[in-house]
């Protein structure tokens, strides 16, 4: 499948690589909306990578999630000591140890290790503080830490907040932001559908996963794995945020801020918190 205008994240991806490889770990930090083509883009540079040992473990959307359930689950590929204390693991009396074991882990020899943590905006805080353990210690080793995270879910995750902040300011870590789809990629990718690629590029806004399930679907009905990707968002607002949400659909598709503050009596914080989550956009 050919990934559009990702050269650059590539790029960026590759050089953080190579410098990990010289023992110049780096933590990258990939960051875009919902269906920004995070994971696709991923994917794409570890299946490039040769003489890389690659480790994936996910974050869960779980309500219940597991402590430290992607390390554990990246320990797993790891095997040896690190897989044998996963198999046994009890977050309360092993997290130090697994977290020395990993360490010693990926600073053993090999040449690179990749360790590519998805989604951490669903992390548990454990997951979270793992991060920064390792953060803290990789930028003398051949290690290269990808993690990636929907900006728009932010604002619900505080621990996330919280945390990027520590990484964000550490000296191996670099940031890879992915911007939507331009009108021109979205015509490319729909050459040959016989939908209009102006009409598909407006009503998904270059969303990469929009784009590609519209295609699916065709452009006469709202693709219901669209719709319900939408509404998980809502779902996450407060009861406040939501009338807000619902009262700005009542307006249109553009709204004037004044008017949406009078009609639905809300702060303006109230808006700003939309637009963090991505369900209004701010002009
Ligand atoms: N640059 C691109 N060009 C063409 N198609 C793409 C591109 N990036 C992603 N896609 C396609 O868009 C869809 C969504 O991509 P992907 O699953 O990588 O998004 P994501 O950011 O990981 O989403 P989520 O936040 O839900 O994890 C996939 O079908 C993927 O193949
Ligand atoms: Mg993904």
């Amino acid at each position: 499948m050919a990934l559009l205008e990702r050269e650059e994240p590539l790029a960026s991806l590759a050089a953080c690589g190579d410098e990990a490889r010289l023992g110049q770990g780096r933590l990258v930090l990939v960051a875009g909306e919902a269906g920004a083509g995070k994971s696709a883009l991923v994917e794409r540079f570890t299946a490039g990578l040769t003489g890389t040992r690659c480790y994936l473990g996910a974050c869960d959307g779980l309500f219940t999630p597991r402590p430290l359930g992607a390390f554990l689950d990246i320990a797993g590929q790891l095997g040896g000591e690190p897989a044998e204390l996963a198999g046994r693991f009890d977050a309360s009396a092993a997290r130090e140890e697994l977290f020395a074991l990993l360490l010693g882990e990926l600073a053993g020899p090999g040449g690179l290790h990749a360790v590519v943590v998805e989604d951490i905006h669903w992390a548990d805080e454990a997951t979270l503080d793992l991060l920064r353990f390792l953060a803290r210690r990789i930028g003398s080793l051949p290690v290269l830490l990808v993690a990636t995270y929907r900006d728009d879910e932010l604002a619900a995750s505080y621990p996330l907040r919280t945390a990027l902040g520590d990484l964000a300011v550490q000296r191996c870590t670099r940031r890879v932001d992915l911007a939507p789809l331009s009108a021109a990629a979205v015509a490319a990718l729909s050459a040959g559908s016989g939908l209009d690629a102006t009409e598909l590029y407006r009503v998904t806004g270059g969303n990469a996963f929009y784009v590609t399930e519209t295609l699916r679907t065709g452009l006469d009905q709202v693709p219901r794995s669209a719709v319900d990707a939408v509404l998980a968002r809502v779902a996450g607002l407060g009861p406040g945020a939501r009338d807000v949400l619902h009262a700005a659909a009542l307006i249109g598709s553009v709204v004037e801020p004044w008017l949406l503050e009078q009609a639905a009596d809300c702060p303006p914080s109230t808006v700003d918190e939309l637009v963090d989550r991505g369900l209004l956009t701010a002009d």
